[in-house]
C-alpha cells in the first residue's frame, strides 16, 4: 500500500482540547512548524463540555481567604495518597500565570457581582471558593473559543477529520510522525520528530458518560503500541451528577456541574433523605469519589435495590438566578421537562475522567523518544487516585505550555529521532471490540464497586467479543483503542487489592497503605499483550 499523501512539520499535536491547543500556540511562538490533527472538527475537543471552571488561586486573592498551599493540600487529599507532590506543586503553582495568560488571549471569565474581581465558586474537595468560571456553567466552551480564536489568528494549521492510527518509528524506536486515515478512508503520512498526544480520555468505555463520542482512548492505545508505559488506569472517576432520563441512558449524558452543589443544592434520595449527611465532613462537597460511592451505596440499599438514580435538590436556589448562573444545566433540564426551580433534578453517576494515563512528566515527556503526552491522556502525578474538581483545565494550560518548551529544548539538544526512511504505510491489524458488549461489561463489572470475580468476568467477556481486524476506518480505530484500554484497566483493577480513591473493591473495602501506596504501571509486551511493569520509580520520566 502506498500513502496517498504526505506532510511534514516540526511537531504534530493530536487533539484540540485545552492542552493540545495551548501546546500548539506555544510551539508556534517558539518558532516550531506546528500541525494539529484531530479526528473530529476543531471545536469537538472534550474541553468544550467542561462546565464548572478552572481551579486557581490568582494573585489578587486575599491570602487569608485562600492560598496555593491550600489548593495543593486539597489536591493531595482528593488524590488519596497517590499524587506526586512535586508535580502537584509544579502545576498548581504555575496556575496563576497560565490563567492570566489565557485571559490575555481573550478568555472572558465571569465577574463577581460585587464588582470585586472574578466570581469564584466551590466544587467537591475544595476548602475555599477558588473555581473561576465563564458563561455561568460554560467554562470549557469559553476556554476553547479563546484558544481556537488565537490559533486562527496565528494561522495554526488544523487537519480536521483525520484519525491518528499509529506512530511512525525510526529503526531505533524514536517516534517520527503518524500514519493517519483521511475522511475518504485513504492513508497519509505526517512526518515530524515530535508528536504531542492531547487526545483526552476514554469515557466511552462505559454505557453512560459525560464525555463526547470521541473519548475512546485512541491516544493511550497509540502510545502503548509505540512502547509507552501507562499508569493508574484503574482510577476512573465517575462524576456524581449527570442528568438521568431513564434506564436506557447511553452515551454522552448532560453534566450537572458540581458548582450547583457549590451554590447550595443537596443530594436527596427518592424518600427525600439527604444522601451525604453524616458521610463526610464536607457533606455534598466531599471529593467526587466519596460522593459517587455514597450515591451508589444509597441506590443499592433502596428497598428491593431497584433505584437507579437520586435527585439534586436545587429548588432552594432562586429560579431566575439559577437560570442565569447555570444556563447549560437549565437548558438540559428544560429539554427533559424538568424545572430546577420546582423539581429536584434526577441524577446518577457516570464515567467522567481518566485519572491515569501515559506516564509523563509535567513537561509531557514520556519514556519514548519523540512522544509527548498532555492533558487527560497523560498521567503526570497531579491527580493520584481521584482528581480534584476543575484541576484539569488548569493542568492543560500549564502542561500545554511546558510541553512546547520541552519539544523545543529536545530538538535544540538533538535528542529527537531523525527522519524515518521509506515507510510502507500498512494499516495495523488489532483486536477490535464489539463496543456495546464491552460497554455493558465495563459498566456492570468495572464501574463504582468491583470485585475479583466481576473483573475476571469482564476480562473473559472482553476477550470473547474482540476480533483482530485491520484498522481501516475511524470506528475500527476507536473500537480497537477501547478494547486495549479496557484490558489494561481491568488488569490494573484486578491487581489492586484494596479500595482507594475512585477504585472501590467490594472484596477489599479498606485502603492498604502498607502495600498499595504506589502506582500500578502497565505496558504491552513484545507480543502486544498487556503486562504489569515492575515499578522502580515513576521519576524516570524527567
Ligand atoms: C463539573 O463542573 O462538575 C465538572 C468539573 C470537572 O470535572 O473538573
Amino acid at each position: 500500500m502506498t500513502a496517498r499523501w504526505e506532510s511534514e512539520a516540526d511537531v504534530l499535536v493530536v487533539g484540540t482540547g485545552v492542552a493540545g491547543l495551548t501546546a500548539a500556540l506555544h510551539a508556534q511562538r517558539l518558532g516550531l512548524r506546528v500541525l494539529v490533527v484531530t479526528k473530529g472538527a476543531a471545536e469537538d475537543g472534550n474541553t468544550r463540555w467542561a462546565q464548572g471552571g478552572v481551579a486557581v488561586v490568582l494573585d489578587d486573592r486575599d491570602p487569608s481567604a485562600d492560598s496555593v498551599d491550600r489548593h495543593v493540600a486539597d489536591t493531595l487529599t482528593a488524590g488519596a495518597g497517590l499524587c506526586d507532590e512535586a508535580a502537584v506543586r509544579g502545576v498548581i503553582g504555575a496556575g496563576p500565570d497560565a490563567v492570566t495568560e489565557l485571559i490575555g488571549l481573550g478568555a472572558r471569565f465571569d465577574a463577581a457581582s460585587d464588582g470585586g474581581g472574578l466570581a469564584r465558586t466551590r466544587e467537591g474537595g475544595h476548602s475555599a471558593y477558588r473555581v473561576i468560571h465563564a458563561g455561568g456553567d460554560a467554562t470549557g466552551a469559553e476556554v476553547s473559543r479563546a484558544l481556537l480564536a488565537a490559533g486562527r489568528d496565528g494561522r495554526i494549521a488544523i487537519l480536521e477529520h483525520h484519525v491518528a492510527v499509529e506512530a511512525l518509528r525510526t529503526p531505533t524506536g524514536a517516534v517520527a510522525g503518524l500514519l493517519v486515515l483521511d475522511p475518504e478512508g485513504g492513508t497519509g503520512l505526517l512526518r515530524a520528530p515530535a508528536v504531542v498526544l492531547a487526545t483526552g480520555g476514554a469515557g466511552q468505555l462505559y454505557q453512560a458518560t459525560s464525555n463526547p463520542d470521541g473519548a475512546t482512548g485512541d491516544g493511550l492505545a497509540l502510545a502503548l503500541r509505540a512502547g509507552a508505559v501507562v499508569s493508574d488506569l484503574e482510577f476512573v472517576q465517575f462524576h456524581p451528577t449527570v442528568l438521568y432520563s431513564g434506564p436506557a441512558d447511553r452515551g454522552r449524558r448532560p453534566l450537572i456541574t458540581e458548582a450547583v452543589r457549590g451554590e447550595g443544592a443537596v443530594l436527596i434520595d427518592a424518600t427525600g433523605s439527604r444522601v451525604m449527611a453524616g458521610v463526610h465532613p464536607m457533606a455534598d462537597l466531599a471529593p467526587r469519589d466519596v460522593v459517587s460511592a455514597a450515591i451508589t451505596r444509597r441506590l443499592a440499599e433502596a428497598p428491593g435495590g431497584v433505584d437507579d438514580h437520586v435527585y439534586l435538590d436545587a429548588t432552594g436556589l432562586a429560579g431566575p438566578a439559577f437560570r442565569r448562573r447555570f444556563p447549560t444545566v437549565f437548558a438540559a433540564c428544560q429539554a427533559v421537562g424538568i424545572d430546577p426551580a420546582t423539581d429536584p433534578i434526577p441524577v446518577a453517576p457516570a464515567a467522567h475522567f481518566a485519572c491515569g494515563g501515559i506516564v509523563a512528566s509535567t513537561h509531557g515527556r514520556t519514556g519514548v523518544v519523540g512522544l509527548y503526552a498532555v492533558g487527560e491522556v497523560a498521567r503526570t502525578g497531579l491527580h493520584g487516585a481521584n482528581r480534584l474538581a476543575s484541576n484539569s483545565l488548569l493542568e492543560g494550560l500549564v502542561t500545554g505550555r511546558r510541553v512546547a518548551e520541552a519539544v523545543a529544548e529536545d530538538r535544540a539538544a538533538c535528542l529527537l529521532g531523525g527522519p524515518c526512511a521509506e515507510i510502507d504505510p500498512v494499516l495495523p491489524a488489532e483486536a477490535v471490540a464489539d463496543r456495546p458488549v464491552l460497554q455493558r461489561a465495563m459498566s456492570r463489572y468495572a464501574a463504582i464497586g468491583r470485585d475479583a470475580e466481576g473483573l475476571a468476568t469482564a476480562t473473559t467477556t472482553l476477550d470473547a467479543c474482540t476480533v483482530v481486524r485491520p484498522l481501516r476506518t475511524p470506528d475500527l480505530v476507536a473500537d480497537a483503542a477501547l478494547a486495549l484500554v479496557a484490558r489494561l484497566s481491568l488488569l490494573a483493577a484486578s491487581n489492586r487489592t484494596e479500595s482507594r480513591g475512585c477504585h472501590v473493591r467490594h472484596d477489599h473495602p479498606e485502603r492498604d497503605d502498607r502495600i498499595w501506596r504506589r502506582s500500578l504501571l502497565t505496558r504491552l509486551d513484545v507480543a502486544g499483550q498487556p503486562i504489569l511493569v515492575e515499578q522502580t520509580s515513576l521519576k524516570g520520566v524527567a
